[in-house]
C-alpha cells in the first residue's frame, strides 16, 4: 500500500496537526505531510513543522495582485510537494473553488460539533461550543467531513459523540471535543490511505477491511 502524500492546511495553534504527525511517526497513520500551508505568519503551526522539517507556505491572498496568481501559486506549491490528499486543520479561509475541483473527493475538515448542527459562517472556535449550550443539546461531538463550495457542508465521512455535562462551560466542552478530534481525524485519514471510503453522493461508506 502506498501511503498518503498530504498537504495541510491549518491557521492556528496546530494542535490537530501535531497529532496527525504523532499517528505518522507512531506508524498508526501510512501517510506523510509532503507540505503546511497557512494564511497567518504566527501560526503556532508553522512551530510544529519546521521542527519537523515540513516544508511550509505561507499564503495570503492579500499579497497577490490578482486572485489567478493566489491560485496558481497555491496549485504549483502544492503539486510540486506531491500533494495528492488535503486535510484542514483549523484553517480560516475558504478554499477556493478551482483547489476543490482539483483535489475532488480529497479534501477534508474537521469540525467541533456533529454537523449539519452547528455549523456554516462563523460557526467556529468557541462559538460553536456557546451554541451548543445555549440550545440544551445534550449531545456534541466532532465531524469529519469532505470539503465542498459550501462551509462545513460536504459528505459526512465520520463523527464522533461527545456528552454536554451539566456544569459546562464552553472552554470544558472545546477541550473535550479537541481530545475526541485528535482521536477520530488521523483515524479517518487512515481510512483514505486504506481506500476505503466509497462516496455516492452526500453518503458515504466504509467499506470492512
Ligand atoms: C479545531 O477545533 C477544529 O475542529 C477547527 O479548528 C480547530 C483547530 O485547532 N476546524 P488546532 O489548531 O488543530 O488546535
Amino acid at each position: 500500500m502506498s501511503r498518503l502524500q498530504l498537504g495541510v492546511f491549518a491557521s492556528g495553534r496546530g494542535s490537530n496537526f501535531k497529532s496527525i504527525l504523532k499517528e505518522i511517526k507512531g506508524g498508526r497513520l501510512d501517510a506523510d505531510i509532503k507540505l503546511l500551508i497557512t494564511n497567518n505568519k504566527d501560526a503556532g503551526v508553522l512551530k510544529i513543522a519546521s521542527l519537523n522539517s515540513i516544508h511550509c507556505a505561507v499564503m495570503k491572498r492579500s499579497d497577490f495582485k490578482m486572485r489567478e496568481d493566489f491560485i496558481t501559486k497555491m496549485l504549483t506549491v502544492l503539486k510540486s510537494r506531491g500533494v495528492e490528499f488535503i486535510v484542514l486543520a483549523g484553517y480560516m479561509k475558504k478554499i477556493p473553488p478551482e483547489v476543490i475541483s482539483k483535489y475532488k473527493h480529497r479534501i477534508l475538515n474537521i469540525h467541533p460539533a456533529l454537523l449539519p448542527c452547528f455549523g456554516g459562517r462563523g460557526m467556529y472556535g468557541t462559538n460553536v461550543h456557546r451554541a451548543v449550550l445555549e440550545s440544551g443539546c445534550k449531545l456534541t461531538g466532532v465531524t469529519v467531513h469532505l470539503v465542498d463550495n459550501q462551509y462545513d457542508h460536504g459528505p459526512i465521512v465520520n463523527q464522533k459523540s461527545i456528552p454536554v455535562k451539566n456544569n459546562d462551560t464552553a472552554e470544558k466542552l472545546a477541550a473535550r471535543v479537541l481530545k475526541g478530534e485528535h482521536e477520530i481525524y488521523p483515524q479517518t485519514i487512515q481510512l483514505f490511505a486504506e481506500g476505503r471510503v466509497k462516496i455516492y453522493g452526500k453518503k458515504v461508506i466504509i467499506k470492512k477491511k
